[in-house]
């Protein structure tokens, strides 16, 4: 079933249909995707560097709202019952690149998190590629949404 969505959407993803997909007016950043960007790598990445927390399809770990035992959040899901949604572009990838901690580091927020960045491990572009596979996997309503938070 996923990869009958995976397949409808690099089938619709003309270089036309990319502001299309992302559901912008227009205005690119590079934080949109709008870059080249490939989904089947970004699936591949995904069953590889993620599916172990956020799940096989994208469903996050149990109970992913309340810290477990050891005082961290589990992993949530990436699909559209999670908040990834509710992220800017630039957010995922910083959040994917440096990991939790160091991401709230940077805004001066001591924060422990389970979240392992993969700087020096996945290439910004193989970074790029797996949250463009995530963001394919949502319904348009929710991307569009998503899309508005990167304004
Ligand atoms: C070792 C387990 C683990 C792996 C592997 C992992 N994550 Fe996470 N991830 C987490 C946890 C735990 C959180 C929530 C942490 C927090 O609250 O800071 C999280 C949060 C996130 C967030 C921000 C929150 C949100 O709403 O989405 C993003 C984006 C993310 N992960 C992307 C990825 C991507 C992309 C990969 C694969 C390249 C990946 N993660 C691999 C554990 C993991």
């Amino acid at each position: 079933m996923q990869k009958v969505v995976v397949l409808l959407v690099v089938g619709f993803l003309g270089l036309g249909g990319v502001a299309a997909f992302l559901g912008m007016g227009g205005q690119t950043t590079e934080a949109d995707l709008s870059a080249s960007f490939d989904l089947a790598k970004g699936e591949a990445i995904y069953a590889q560097s993620c599916a172990a927390c956020h799940g096989e399809n994208l469903e996050g770990q149990a109970d992913w709202r309340s810290p477990g035992a050891n005082g961290r959040m589990p992993a949530p899901p990436h699909d559209e019952t999670g908040h990834t949604w509710h992220h800017s572009d630039e957010v995922l990838f910083a959040y994917t690149k440096l990991g939790g901690t160091e991401l709230m580091a940077q805004r001066g927020i001591d924060f422990d998190s389970g979240m392992p960045g993969f700087e020096g491990q996945l290439t910004d572009q193989e970074i790029w590629n797996v949250l463009a596979y995530i963001k394919s996997t949502w319904p348009e309503d929710v991307r569009a949404r998503q899309a508005q938070n990167n304004q």
